[in-house]
């Protein structure tokens, strides 16, 4: 399996073959290292409706016909403008797709479509590839229940620390002490001025608290094998 970083909160994951791709916020985001036009996806998954993740979702799922997941206002919300094939999940609910499993989780944010409407609650995802468990937070707060997400046994936490809007580099660092994945991705920081922050700093909070934890800090457009 291969983790792409796209910058802010994309990302790619290629697992047998399918590409599942997270939160495509590509037009308009200054780190993203591909256009919305080059990339390619089988699906396509929300962490919820805000434009920095529901991003370039309606023109790649019209371009390359992927299914798009996410919760139900925000898949409904894309087919209203034009994309075929959408999946509608919430918050707790898990589904077996041919790539693997899905479960969306909870996430501490908000969640509005990009015309002002109801994106339904944020949630976080959380994906059995491969014998593997990945988290993708999404956009959310540090929550003490990420405790019951750990206890799923993660390979790779993909998690915001930004602050100003999410998590930021402390915050996260504790959501690593409950999360405990043998692999962490800080991303949704560096992309705007309120979210300008240093991955390195995020790398050595963690490794004191979380020494057996491998902080892996990508470019956009650098991948990781998993
Ligand atoms: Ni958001
Ligand atoms: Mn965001």
């Amino acid at each position: 399996m291969k983790i792409t970083f796209y910058g802010h909160s994309c990302a790619l994951i290629e697992t047998n073959g399918t590409h599942l791709l997270i939160d495509p916020f590509l037009t308009g985001n200054p780190l993203a290292p591909i256009s919305a036009e080059d990339i390619h996806a089988d699906y396509i998954l929300l962490s919820h409706g805000h434009g920095d993740h529901y991003g370039d979702t309606e023109a790649i799922a019209k371009r390359t016909g992927a299914t798009v997941i996410g919760n139900y206002e925000v898949v409904t919300y894309a087919q209203k403008n034009g994309v075929e094939k959408i999946h509608p999940m919430n918050c707790g609910g898990s589904f077996s797709f041919p790539f693997g499993r899905l479960k969306m989780t909870i996430a501490h944010h908000s969640s509005t479509m990009p015309d002002g409407s109801s994106g339904g609650v944020p949630c976080g995802l959380l994906l059995y590839l491969e014998g593997k468990v990945i988290y993708h937070a999404g956009d959310t707060a540090l929550f003490k229940d990420m405790t019951l997400i750990g206890e799923e046994g993660l390979d790779f936490a993909i998690l915001p620390i930004g602050d100003n809007f999410t998590m930021g580099i402390q915050d996260a660092a504790r959501a690593v002490e409950f999360l405990s994945p043998h692999y962490v991705l800080p991303i949704h920081y560096n992309t705007f001025g309120y979210i300008v922050q240093d991955p390195n700093a995020f790398g050595k909070a963690v490794s004191a608290h979380s020494p057996e934890c491998e902080v892996v800090i990508l470019d956009p457009g650098q991948s990781i094998a998993l």
